[in-house]
């Protein structure tokens, strides 16, 4: 019985060690009622339309509102002389109100010089625990002098690069836990008492987030509009891949470990450390009512996050995976790259340009969708941050 088990678990190895594509994969080019997708038209009108609608009543949930009639910009900081001399630095107020309450957020943005002559392409990073943007990163004074060197978010590097960075913490929107259903901006804007089996959870709220600093981009003298990216890693990760999904305004998307309900196909199975859609369910706040009812079902589930990646089509796409990091595993998130592939056919475009899993540190950036997995554990790093801006500029960002 052992020695059956281990053939089976053998043969759908390929020779290099790494797991062959994998099988009963939900089918991304069939709409729901079996007609195959040919055309961008099928693919527009029909197909992308009942993923997103899946993805939005099954896992992250429906929004009550997108952008408030209600929003407001306020520049609360703005220095011309930070990092140095090198950079301008400017915190920003943005601001909502909703039936039942209001709320803001401040975001940090940093940008080159140079643009004060040009707009400058902008990634818009979704931070963690307050800390790295608030007295940590900033103390009061320290808008002109230079800031730690830190990897997660290597602003100096990014700025030397030719590209504008705006951070803002996710939790400033929602807080990461139940509490956030009956206050933050799930709050302003619905009676937790009318929460539905299809109501939004928190990834979904941060991803809201996310476009409301796409807002303000919009209007920033600063930015190139057409040229702003999300970027994530892991829970933020996951949700950059929402914002993307959602937001076309958003031009390219980027994640690290996002893993599971991220860029992890389900279908790929649980190899030992994967997280599974039972494990996920723990962050229940996260999700929609609906999502409960997937605990256990990886193999079976009717869709498979190959389709979410779908969405982003025919925008830039990055995945990113840490070599070490099982927990998000780096083969799932790679297979559901490349199945996503097709719908960036539809647009004339190529999308991911691979032969198999490719070795550590080495990218594939032929196509309109980046893959690569980089050395070392759970994170985002200055390596990913580089691989990133280099696929920006591959596709003409800084002309
Ligand atoms: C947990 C969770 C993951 C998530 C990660 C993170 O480990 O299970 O799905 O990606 O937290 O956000 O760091």
């Amino acid at each position: 019985m052992r020695r059956q088990m281990l053939a089976i678990a053998l043969s759908s190895l390929t020779a290099g060690g790494f797991a062959a594509e994998p099988k009963n994969v939900p089918e991304l080019m069939k709409t729901a009622n079996g007609g195959e997708v040919k055309t961008l038209a099928d693919w527009e009108n029909v197909r992308r339309l009942e993923i997103l609608k899946t993805f939005e009543t099954q896992v992250f949930g429906v929004r009550p509102v997108e952008r408030p009639q209600d929003l407001a910009f306020e520049t609360v900081i703005c220095h011309d002389d930070a990092l140095l001399s090198s950079a301008i630095l400017k915190r920003v107020k943005i601001a909502w109100k909703g039936p039942r309450g209001s709320q803001h957020i401040v975001v940090t943005a940093f940008f080159p010089l140079s643009a004060k002559k040009k707009p400058v392409p902008c990634f818009v990073f979704l931070n963690r625990d307050g800390g790295v943007i608030g007295s940590q990163r900033l103390p009061r004074d320290a808008q002109v002098g230079p800031v730690d060197r830190d990897e997660h978010w290597p602003v100096e590097r990014i700025l030397l690069r030719g590209y504008a960075t705006v951070a803002f913490d996710v939790t400033d929107v929602a807080e990461d836990d139940y509490s956030a259903f009956r206050c933050d901006v799930f709050g302003c804007f619905q009676d937790p008492e009318d929460r539905t089996s299809e109501s939004w959870g928190t990834l979904s709220a941060w991803a809201w987030g996310a476009s409301r600093v796409m807002d303000w981009l919009e209007t920033e003298k600063f930015v190139d509009a057409k040229r702003v990216a999300v970027a994530g890693l892991s829970r933020r990760g996951k949700t950059a891949l929402w914002a993307g999904a959602t937001d076309r305004r958003f031009a390219m998307v980027c994640s690290c470990g996002s893993g599971t309900c991220g860029a992890k196909l389900n279908r790929f199975g649980l190899p030992s450390g994967s997280e599974s859609l039972c494990r996920i369910s723990r962050f229940r706040h996260w999700f929609c009512r609906n999502f409960d009812k997937w605990a256990g079902k990886d193999m079976t589930v009717p869709f498979d996050q190959h389709w979410m990646l779908s969405l982003i089509a025919p925008r830039l796409l990055c995945v990113a995976s840490g070599s070490e990091d099982t927990g998000a595993c780096p083969e799932g998130e790679y297979w559901s790259t490349y199945l996503a592939s097709p719908a960036w056919a539809l647009y004339g475009k190529k999308g991911l340009v691979a032969n198999g899993f490719p070795a550590v540190e080495a990218p594939l950036q032929e196509g309109d969708v980046s893959y690569h997995v980089r050395k070392g554990p759970h994170e985002f790093l200055l390596y990913d941050w580089e691989r990133f801006m280099d696929f920006a500029d591959k596709h003409g960002w800084q002309n």
